[in-house]
């Protein structure tokens, strides 16, 4: 394993003040971690830097064809002030899936798991005292050799970036408007669709620019050969509440095997509840909204946590879920994944990871 080396900031940030304003993503810690890739040497140089710019040639690759992945995973401060990681050893498993897809050489998931906590022992006192309030963790690997032709690359960075972090919607727990997009698809089977790679939420833009003009939050993607089939929203799984069944798409390829949605299948099946992993046509929401059976929608994600969906716009129809307001199941699972996290709930499932 190679040594991992750490320089300290001289100058060290300003912690935020009111972790209530933090917003997603706009602030970052004073170190990041950095490994370089070379075909034939491997892995090496693993390091703990100050966080600011990196160097790169205009000419590297993913700056022309994407060749990327990434992560997103937190760390929680819990009621007695230690810090704790949920699944992180889900997230760098899916880091090397997501790898294979892209081309990208796989990296040493133990390795990088202690590079992680070190990390977090170094930025500890970053991590928010807020309820509702983290530190997202966004690990990422591109291709850095400069060159113009289409191959994979022979050089890549893998970094580590912190950011204290609040709910990923400025609405936070109240539910989000979602327009179900008809015109464009994210992506097929046998595409990316499963990997967390740039191009993916690249894709995904125009829907989510188009569904603002009309003030929905975001955009729940149909399938890409019949846009018939309900995949996922982009920056989450999704879920229905139909009767009594618990109802998300089975992954078949082109959507997220998300560690959220793993969660909420996992707690919903431990409470006894019928959880159907299935093809779900955008049709049968709409005759569930119809005929008064559908009773919640929400999605699933790292950011989003539990993020309770109000409406749902599919072409001329709205469908108003659950008068807008947070279903009884979407509740229960927000309280215990969140409760889990913080360390204020018993982790009976062994998702988290203590980090001193
Ligand atoms: C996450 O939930 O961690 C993601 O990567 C989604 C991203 C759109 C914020």
């Amino acid at each position: 394993m190679p040594e991992l080396k750490i320089e300290l900031t001289k100058n060290p940030k300003p912690k935020p003040t009111d972790e209530t304003k933090l917003g997603f993503g706009h602030v970052f810690t004073d170190h990041m971690f950095v490994m370089d890739y070379e075909t034939g040497k491997g892995w090496y140089n693993p390091r703990i830097v100050p966080h600011g710019p990196i160097q790169l040639d205009p000419a590297a690759m993913v700056l022309h064809y994407g060749q990327e992945i990434f992560e997103g995973l937190k760390a929680y401060r819990t009621p007695s002030g230690k810090i704790q990681l949920f699944r992180p050893w889900d997230n760098f498993k899916r880091m090397n899936i997501s790898n294979e897809r892209l081309v990208i050489p796989p990296i040493d998931e133990e390795f990088a798991l202690q590079c992680l906590v070190k990390l977090i022992e170094i930025e500890k006192d970053w991590v928010p005292h807020t309820d509702g309030a983290s530190l997202y963790i966004r690990p990422f690997i591109f291709a850095c050799d400069p060159y113009l032709g289409v191959r994979p690359g022979d050089k890549y960075m893998f970094m580590i970036i912190l950011s204290p972090s609040g709910a990923y919607y400025s609405t936070g727990l109240n539910p989000v408007g979602i327009r179900v997009e008809s015109k464009y698809v994210r992506a097929v089977k046998g595409g990316m669709g499963f990997a967390k790679t740039g191009g993916n939420y690249a894709s995904s833009l125009i829907g989510q620019h188009e569904a603002h003009k009309e003030n929905y939050a975001q955009v729940l993607w149909l399938d890409g050969v019949e846009k018939k089939y309900i995949e996922e929203v982009g920056s989450m799984n999704i879920f229905f509440v139909i009767g009594d069944e618990v109802v998300t798409p089975e992954l078949q390829g082109s959507i997220l095997d998300g560690i959220t949605r793993r969660s909420a299948i996992q707690l919903c099946r431990s409470w006894g509840l019928k959880v159907s992993e299935r093809r779900i046509s955008i049709d049968e929401i709409a005759d569930a909204y119809k005929n008064g059976s559908l009773k919640e929608v929400f999605g699933t994600g790292t950011a989003a946590v539990i993020s309770p969906v109000g409406h749902l716009k599919w072409d001329d129809m709205v469908m108003e879920i659950n008068n807008n307001k947070i279903g009884e199941i979407s509740q229960r699972l927000y309280d215990t994944l969140t409760g889990i996290q913080y360390g204020k709930l018993p982790d009976e499932f062994g998702w988290t990871m203590e980090v001193k």
